[in-house]
């Protein structure tokens, strides 16, 4: 585990759950977990989160609102999952977003996380309370940016017809965003419509942000233009002609939009 400053990271520390209808339908239902105790499980797992890594999402319980259910490509991709394609969650974290898709009625088998985090894979079963016995969706605990030698099995090129990420891209500067964007464009299956949808913060005016959250200490934070300039810039080099949808979405971003933070929705999909 990466050691991380552990000031300035206060702000993201929310005291209790906001747990939607949606929330406690799926604890209840799919985990088991009576609605008298739901606040209680969410957030002595996310104390445990927040004890190895401490990422805004997690402090601020984000995980819980299930993003990928609120993309305007979630139905299509949840229809493509049923007829037998395949999804990658990338950097999935607990697998929230996963295990939405599954309780949606996506084959498990079509689904894959990876996460950096065997810790967070792991504390997911417990969030969830399910196991992989009864969640068959495969999890691959990896480095997306380790290039020393083969892929792990199920990150190789070629490998998906849609990838999702959240909150991932963010995370990191320039020159890590387009190693990330070149590695996943190259992970999908090349044929027209293999897509990589998902959502990450962002701002009006594109800047270089210090932030404690981060590995390297600076993220780039885009604008919708230098969004579409990195992600351009690296399928052209590749030789991969893409399409580029990206728009702000007014989210409850609570301390970070105090800080002039703003939400992107954004789906690449090749041609
Ligand atoms: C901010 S969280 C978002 C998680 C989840 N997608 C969500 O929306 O709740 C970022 C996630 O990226 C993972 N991550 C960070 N660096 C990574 C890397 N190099 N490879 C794979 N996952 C990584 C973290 O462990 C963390 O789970």
């Amino acid at each position: 585990m990466a050691d991380q400053p552990k000031q300035g990271m206060e702000n993201f520390y929310y005291e209790n759950p906001e747990l939607s209808d949606e929330a406690k339908a799926i604890l209840k239902n799919y985990s088991g977990i009576p609605e008298t105790e739901q606040t209680a499980h969410v957030r002595a797992v996310r104390d445990k989160a927040w004890q190895l890594y401490r990422y805004p999402c997690i402090g601020r319980f984000a995980f819980i609102t299930f993003s990928i259910g609120q993309s305007e490509h979630y139905h299509d991709a949840l229809q493509r999952l049923k007829s037998g394609q395949n999804l990658l969650d990338l950097a999935c974290c607990f697998g929230q977003d996963l295990r939405k898709l599954v309780i949606d009625g996506a084959p498990p088998e079509n689904v894959v996380g990876s996460e950096l985090e065997q810790g967070f894979i792991d504390l997911g079963y417990e969030l969830f309370n399910d196991s992989p016995e009864k969640l068959k969706a495969k999890f691959i605990a990896a480095d997306f940016f380790d290039n020393s030698g083969s892929p792990a099995p199920g990150l190789e090129e070629h490998s998906y017809d849609m990838i999702h990420a959240a909150s991932f891209f963010h995370l990191f500067g320039w020159d890590e965003q387009v190693a990330a964007w070149d590695r996943a464009l190259k992970m999908l299956k090349p044929k027209p419509g293999s897509m990589i949808f998902g959502r990450q913060t962002a701002v009006a005016r594109a800047t270089v942000l210090k932030h404690p959250a981060t590995r390297s200490g600076e993220m780039y934070r885009h604008d919708l233009e230098s969004f579409r300039d990195l992600v351009a810039g690296v399928a052209e080099k590749s030789g991969i002609e893409v399409d580029i949808e990206v728009h702000y979405v007014d989210g409850r971003l609570g301390a970070m939009s105090a800080e002039g933070w703003k939400m992107v929705r954004f789906c690449v999909s090749l041609k």
